[in-house]
């Protein structure tokens, strides 16, 4: 494998950035400085190290997205732009979106190759905790509320053709947006199609922007703007792995 895949697989940098890093010398084989990207290594047996921190090799590739609105969670369409569009530099195979925002939705994406964690978090008897930020048209009533804290009717109905209500959701107001918007953070332990706007559709209102914020322990942060993506922490990685 050649030295710079190695390391942009390792999560060390983009290739251009891996590039200057090794033109830097900051990349050690064995102990020697390392002289070009294009350089042979064997993960297996050589020991690779960059600014003197040996990187072991791992399998599975996890970066956290913040996707923009107008892209498709999928990994093909034939008219839109995909998330994996958006990560076409990284060069990896096998990537996934990690459950599906809406095209007008923004905000956290998971995107990896592990297809074991992407079942694992989208397990419907999992339930992992999804934080959405929630423009809204209306300001929301204390009955409304209520509702969506206990479970609303969003039209699935069960094998005897029950009402499937949503499960008990969070509810927390925050301040209204630049444009006078009242908005809210919803936290919903289920992933329904559509389930957001369809849970505030129950209760007579309408979504007019959405975002998510967190899914299980990973969460957006403000150091990405839309379209932009960075690699998972090892301790994120593990986190995420232990919520499930
Ligand atoms: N709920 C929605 O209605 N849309 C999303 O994109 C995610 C959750």
């Amino acid at each position: 494998m050649r030295l710079d895949k190695f390391l942009g697989d390792q999560g060390i940098g983009t290739r251009k950035q891996i590039k200057e890093y090794i033109k830097n010398g900051r990349c050690r084989v064995n102990g020697v400085v390392a002289s070009k990207p294009e350089l042979h290594i064997d993960p297996d047996c050589d020991e690779i190290a960059f600014d003197d921190l040996v990187i072991t090799y791992s399998e599975f590739h996890y970066f956290l997205l913040n996707k923009p609105a107008g892209v498709v969670s999928a990994t093909t369409d034939g008219r839109n732009r995909t998330v994996l569009d958006l990560l076409s530099e990284e060069n990896v195979k096998g990537l996934s979106p990690c459950g599906r925002l809406d095209i007008d939705t923004e905000g956290l994406l998971l995107l990896t190759d592990d297809g074991q964690l992407i079942h694992e978090l989208l397990s419907p008897k999992k339930h992992v905790d999804k934080t959405y930020e929630v423009h809204l048209k209306n300001p929301l009533s204390d009955d409304d509320i209520n509702l969506l804290c206990e479970g609303v009717d969003i039209g699935d109905r069960d094998k005897e053709n029950l009402p499937l209500l949503t499960l008990p959701a969070r509810v927390e107001g925050t301040k209204s947006d630049d444009k006078d918007r009242p908005v809210i953070l919803l936290t919903i332990h289920e992933g329904r199609f559509h389930q957001v706007k369809r849970m505030m559709e129950a209760v007579g209102n309408e979504v007019l922007f959405l975002r998510r914020l967190s899914m299980g322990s990973l969460t957006l942060g403000d150091d990405l703007k839309p379209g932009e993506y960075r690699i998972l922490t090892e301790s994120e990685i593990n986190s995420l792995k232990r919520s499930d």
